[in-house]
């Protein structure tokens, strides 16, 4: 583990002292977000130490042309940079004609910052001693609002503690940013204009290439001791920023104060040539409620998303802390209120990971934002693939494939392939297995079918005929077998027979089957259509099938498991307790050479087919091929702890389960991968959902009704959530010796409890 500073506390985020060597990591660690837009938990002063400047619209991006060393056919234009956007932050502050700079300042006190995830705000605390002598005390308060997701707010004031001072306020807005990943140094923002009047200031920006149109802006007030103070002010604008300062002679212990309002308006929801107005708007609305009252509604907006979202832990605040971190930040990237948005590995926290979506939110985010918010999101978000569907029959062209086969990106903003390394975007195709499987998840849990007629079924089509098109035979096995491919574990490239592709690509042509025969029994009408569209003929149908019944799985008889890939057993199987710990994380101390010819394991690969498709094969065999596979994991990719989690718990072992828990709760918060101050994984947080829901609850859906065997670790008390389950809101409250069951509202709910049928009425608490 590497960072320990944390404060461990049940709803805030909190940190005590001043120390520039974890200031990128807070940075990380304390980001806000309300969906629409997010940044990192920068300074609003001026700061010259390390830092890692990041101010994000969501949506906004940049296709970055590919740099590689030699261009290979098909290889993707670019890879789509999530944007670091002008900074409405910043507030320049002098002290008597010194710069406010904690990294330059004689001497920091009392700093504090606290995340407050229950009401959703930023706040932080310091005394500060200037090369000049003056001693200031300073507070600050920050959030960007849920209600007003155009919208943020800052609340900074000085108070010189041992000398009367002049203290100058300079808020600003600035589009002279840059991302740090850049290809080529190229400018991602082409300013149009900055306009300055009165206390507010507007800075109108397209990207280039995209011209995504955006007005970045901001007004301030100044307040002394609380009072309103109308002060003269000096404005200053270049082409690329405006600011205004507010001068202020301080009494020593008086409190001098500046409140911004800033945010953006982007084109997605305005007409290009009313941003400034929209803006304007906003900042009316902001100026209507007021600093206070716009807070206020946070909190609110918090609270209502607490009520349905929040897990209870009681008699471990580690644990609950870090489950809160998870739920917090995944409501930060994203609400679910637009289907043109998804949710990025990074969200708002940094610039890693380019473009917005992966496989994650299908894999692992579904799940947690069907079961705690209305299911209506759940489908936006299989319906952005569906709205992405001839993007990725394109995408598939690209390479080869023809007649409708359906290859969706690795990554990517808009239904594009934008991700260049060769062995993920060719290799790693078992992303279109989770893209199905996330539909058939999506009817099993809301039971809401219309979905696969209305859109789903085309979607199903295009990834079959992908697999078909993909497998080959080999008359040396007289199978169908798929080479050439990197499976979920991603530190083996190029394998052959990757058992997980291999039995998801069969999976995904089973389930197309037998959704085209129902609904050509029982749709009529949309079979009518969706055939005609895609022209699917019956022979097509049985080439499918002649594929999928004679797939190829790598087995070993000797130990009873399937392989990971053809020839895994190879390898030097020397298990990760025999590995050097100051060799870890091997992907920071190793050669890709290396880690591709050792037995170690990235993340959950057999094991993930095992945990989509557990129905499908005995505890026993679960059991064996933990066993086999965990101790060659190295977990060094955020999503692999959650699923061994669930896997650990279903078998019973609480005390790995737990340990697994820890480190995919806290994987941010301690550091556990040495990379926080790239930013946070905001994918795999839904996986610490999982592993208390699914793992420590037991939460399945087995013949449409919710089961759960519901088990606890020994370090807890008690644990409790909520569930949305087809519009009915269960709360599951587990003991150590008893699990209670209350329904919020509809008329009865039929659950399993460990296999046995209970009924739960409303209001009606059930013991078990
Ligand atoms: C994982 C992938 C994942 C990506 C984004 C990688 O480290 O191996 O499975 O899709 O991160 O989270």
């Amino acid at each position: 583990m590497n960072l320990d500073y944390i404060i461990h506390d049940e709803w805030s985020i909190i940190e005590e002292g001043f120390n520039p060597d974890t200031v990128k990591a807070s940075e990380s660690l304390f980001s806000i977000g309300n969906g629409a837009m997010g940044q990192r938990a920068n300074f609003e002063e001026s700061y010259s130490g390390p830092t890692f400047q990041g101010s994000y619209i969501a949506g906004v991006y940049y296709p970055d042309k590919t740099r590689v060393g030699w261009w290979k056919n098909g290889y993707p234009e670019y890879f789509a940079k999530v944007l670091n956007a002008p900074n409405w932050i910043g507030i320049n502050v002098l002290v008597n004609n010194e710069k406010l700079d904690l990294y330059t300042c004689k001497e920091v006190a009392n700093f504090r910052r606290e995340l407050n995830m229950k009401e959703g705000w930023l706040s932080r605390s310091f005394e500060a001693t200037l090369q000049n002598d003056v001693k200031v005390k300073v507070e600050s308060t920050r959030f960007l609002s849920l209600s007003h997701d155009e919208l943020g707010a800052i609340n900074y004031s000085v108070t010189p503690v041992n000398s009367d001072a002049e203290i100058v306020f300079t808020p600003y807005i600035d589009g002279g940013i840059t991302n740090e990943d850049t290809n080529w140094d190229d400018q991602f923002w082409d300013i149009l204009s900055v306009d300055q009047k009165s206390h507010q200031s507007f800075l109108q920006a397209k990207t280039m290439k995209t011209n995504f149109h955006t007005c970045t802006f901001m007004e301030s007030k100044i307040f002394v001791d609380g009072k309103q103070t109308d002060l003269s002010y000096e404005s200053e604008k270049s082409s690329t920023y405006a600011s205004c300062s507010y001068a202020h002679q301080t009494l020593k212990g008086q409190t001098y104060t500046i409140q911004k309002f800033g945010g953006y308006v982007v084109d997605r929801n305005h007409d290009e040539s009313e941003l400034v107005a929209a803006a304007k708007k906003v900042l009316k609305e902001a100026n209507d409620l007021g600093f206070d009252q716009l807070l206020e509604r946070q909190k609110q907006s918090w609270k209502q998303i607490w009520d349905m979202a929040d897990i209870t832990i009681s008699g471990d605040v580690k644990a609950q802390q870090g489950i809160r971190f998870n739920i917090f930040h995944l409501n930060q990237t994203y609400l679910g209120t637009d289907a043109r948005l998804n949710i990025g590995p990074k969200g708002f926290t940094g610039e890693k990971y380019g473009g917005s979506t992966y496989w994650d939110t299908e894999a692992y985010c579904i799940p947690f934002y069907m079961a705690t918010k209305d299911q209506k999101v759940a489908r936006k978000l299989l319906e952005y693939r569906y709205n992405h569907l001839d993007r990725a029959i394109e995408n598939a062209e690209k390479l080869g494939f023809k007649n409708g086969a359906a290859l969706y990106p690795m990554v990517t903003m808009n239904g594009e392939e934008c991700h260049n390394e060769w062995e993920i975007t060719f290799e790693e195709i078992h992303r279109n297995g989770a893209i199905a499987f996330a539909i058939y998840n999506y009817h099993r849990y809301t039971n809401d079918y219309s979905y696969i007629p209305e859109k789903g079924l085309e979607v199903l089509i295009g990834i079959a005929r992908f697999w078909h098109q993909r497998a080959s035979y080999s008359t040396y096995k007289n199978k169908y077998v798929i080479l050439g491919v990197t499976g979920p574990n991603e530190y083996e490239n190029n394998v052959n027979n990757n058992w997980y592709t291999n039995y998801i690509a069969k999976w995904c042509i089973d389930y197309a089957i037998e959704n085209i025969n129902k609904i050509k029994s029982e749709y009529n009408e949309d079979y009518t259509r969706i055939m005609s569209k895609v022209e699917l003929l019956d022979s097509e149908i049985e080439k499918w099938k002649e594929v999928a019944d004679n797939m190829y799985f790598p087995f070993s008889e000797e130990h009873k498991v399937y392989l990971q890939q053809d020839g895994f057993l190879d390898k030097d199987l020397v298990t990760v307790a025999d590995l050097d710990i100051a060799q870890r994380p091997i992907n920071q101390h190793w050669s890709w050479d290396r880690i591709l010819r050792s037995p170690y394991i990235k993340q959950a690969d057999v094991l993930q087919g095992f945990y989509f498709f557990e129905d499908h094969f005995p505890d026993e065999e679960l059991e064996r091929h933990f066993d086999f596979y965990e101790p060659f994991t190295v977990h060094e990719s955020s999503l692999s702890p959650c699923v061994h989690s669930v896997q650990a718990a279903k078998l019973g072992r609480m005390d790995q389960a737990y340990t697994f828990y820890l480190r995919t709760s806290r994987l941010d918060l301690d550091d556990y991968n040495h990379e926080v101050h790239e930013g946070l994984h905001i994918t795999s947080m839904a996986g610490t959902w999982m592993s208390i829901v699914e793992g420590f609850g037991g939460m399945r859906v087995k013949e449409g009704k919710l089961s759960f065997t519901p088990r606890i670790p020994k370090q807890w008390e008690a644990y409790s959530f909520k569930i949305n389950f087809r519009n009915q809101i269960l709360k599951v409250n587990v003991c150590q010796n008893e699990t209670t069951f209350e329904l919020d509202n509809g008329d009865e709910l039929a659950i399993l409890v460990n296999g046995e049928l209970v009924v739960v009425t409303p209001n009606n608490l059930v013991t078990v």
